[in-house]
């Protein structure tokens, strides 16, 4: 079965409490670590993106800058190369370009030295006169991590964190190594920037099919009311990449799969699924009910951590026929590197509505296939009548399950029995499926092209605030402090296959099995 997509009401853009239509006003974009991957890949091409749909004004201008020597020109042709390259589901268009590239400044600099501050600044005031931009400001912070409390202060130093117009700082991820280093790194930031002016990144609350979860649960009457204990036995949240650590061997060995995706990216899934209903649709309540939910997930006592959490970290393998290095054989890794590339954990909400009931979260590097799901496994009906029919004879099993697709085939199906036809009460699942790509059947904008202009626009609704990284932090510290400690057999999954035995064990001990996305 397929939904429709009904045609979109009329909408006044001045009342848009529903990020409907963003208007955003003139402004600079200044990129610190501009020659990075990032960049290339991500920033530009939503740049351009947004620019080509006409979503962000004339008036506004780039500044990227980084150590590496390069002219404006020069800078602009190696973006338009990247921007070619990287535009997901978009055709690059050379006028548009040309325009664009207008736009566009390269300072190069490095953030020790303060020189480099002021030929920013007066790259700033060249363009507010230029570009008649307001001397609005969003510094995105795209640098190695340890620059960034540096860089912020050293903003403040050269008063680049005011002006004529506003002045905003977008920080990439990782916000902090561990809890520690996190609030260390927002009292330095807070020194120089008020909360309200701080953009923290997590692009997978841009994503729209994260989005789309809170419209799922929010926009409509008939789950809320089975959304809890009393009806869910337990949740699954699959973040799987088929993909190694693509020349990011340095960083991921430090970083490892738990601080990677789980501390960020999927505690801010599980907060979306089981937040409560926020009382309006805006930045603070949408922000409130996330960092209520993250507070409320219960903080695994060090003795607890082998039981609900699992490491893993892939091995050598042919996979298609081809020689896949294991993570210890990746360049710029330790051979004998304890990173875990696969982490598997389990949490509990000690709320009302979720108690008992297990969130597994599992993520890992060299998987058989890249997804992102988010399984809602409902209860069995209190007697079950009917046996299904499965490989392994007839048997009883939890039928209902709601899978939440987030990547690549984005969409929701709902699994429940059916009868098969023909005698006799056989039955078997089949699935309701809602598929974004032919339901909406138009393109859906990059996480960062909604970011960016969310920042533009200056409605942090999609960031995440000070509480809900520390209590993130939170959570997942007792189990990096268990493992700093620990010694793992490693390699303990071949790559191209979904994780270690351990991970099954974990859920087997509660009666459940991961799902094979
Ligand atoms: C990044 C991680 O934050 O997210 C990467 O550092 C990971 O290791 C990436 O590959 C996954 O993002 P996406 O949007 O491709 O699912």
């Amino acid at each position: 079965m397929s939904v429709l997509a009904q045609p979109l009401p009329e909408v006044n853009p001045l009342q848009d409490p529903l990020r409907f239509e963003r208007r955003v006003p003139p402004c600079t974009i200044v990129i610190f670590g501009a020659s990075g991957d990032l960049s290339k890949r991500k920033l530009l091409p939503a740049l351009y993106r947004l620019f080509y749909e006409r979503r962000i004004p004339p008036n506004f201008a780039v500044v990227g800058s980084s150590r590496t020597p390069m002219s404006d020109d020069q800078f602009r042709d190696r973006m338009k190369d990247s921007v070619a390259k990287f535009l997901e589901d978009a055709p690059f268009d050379e006028d548009i370009w040309t325009s664009f590239a207008q736009s566009l400044y390269y300072v190069p600099g490095d953030l020790n030295k303060p020189s480099s501050y002021d030929d920013v600044r007066n790259k700033l005031d060249q363009i507010e006169k230029d570009h008649q931009t307001g001397g609005n400001v969003l510094f995105y912070l795209s640098t190695q991590p340890s620059y960034y409390a540096e860089a912020v202060l050293a903003l403040g130093e050269h008063r680049l964190n005011r002006g004529n117009g506003w002045r905003r700082v977008i920080i990439e991820k990782p916000f902090g190594h561990d809890l520690n280093s996190a609030r260390k790194l927002n009292d330095e930031i807070h020194k120089v920037f008020d909360e309200s002016e701080v953009y923290r990144i997590d692009h997978y609350l841009g994503k729209e099919t994260v989005q789309n979860i809170l419209a799922f649960r929010f926009g409509n009457g008939i789950f809320e009311p089975l959304w809890n204990r009393r009806y869910i036995d337990h949740v699954q949240i699959t973040a799987a990449e088929s993909i190694g650590v693509e020349g990011r061997g340095g960083y991921y060995q430090e970083a490892g799969a738990l601080r990677d995706m789980i501390q960020n990216h999927l505690s801010q899934v599980m907060a979306t699924i089981a937040m409560e209903p926020p009382t309006v649709f805006d930045a603070d309540n949408v922000r409130d009910e996330r960092a209520k939910l993250l507070r409320a997930v219960r903080v695994t006592k060090p003795e607890d951590v082998p039981k609900y959490a699992v490491a893993g970290q892939y091995g050598a393998a042919k996979i298609g026929g081809q020689d896949v290095p294991g993570f210890r054989q990746e360049p710029s890794v330790d051979p004998k590197a304890q990173t875990d590339t696969y982490a598997a954990v389990t949490f509990f909400i000690d709320n009302w509505r979720w108690a008992d009931v297990p969130f597994y979260i599992r993520t890992g590097k060299r998987m058989p296939k890249r997804v992102t799901d988010i399984a809602i496994q409902f209860q069995a009906p209190p007697l079950g009548l009917f046996k299904q029919e499965t490989k392994s004879g007839l048997r009883e099993v939890r039928p209902n399950l709601l899978v939440l697709r987030i990547q690549p085939e984005e969409g929701i199906s709902l699994r429940f029995l059916s009868k098969s036809p023909g005698s006799g009460m056989r039955v078997r699942p089949v699935s309701m499926d809602f598929n974004y790509g032919s339901s909406f059947g138009e393109r859906t904008p990059t996480a960062y092209e909604t970011l960016l202009l969310d920042a533009m626009a200056g409605d942090p609704t999609l960031y995440t605030r000070q509480d809900m990284v520390e209590a993130s932090w939170q959570i997942v510290q007792p189990i990096l402090d268990v493992w700093a400690h620990t010694t793992f057999t490693f390699p303990n999954y071949p790559a191209g296959t979904w994780g270690p035995k351990e991970s099954d064990e974990m859920l087997a001990r509660q009666g459940h099995v991961w799902r094979i996305p």
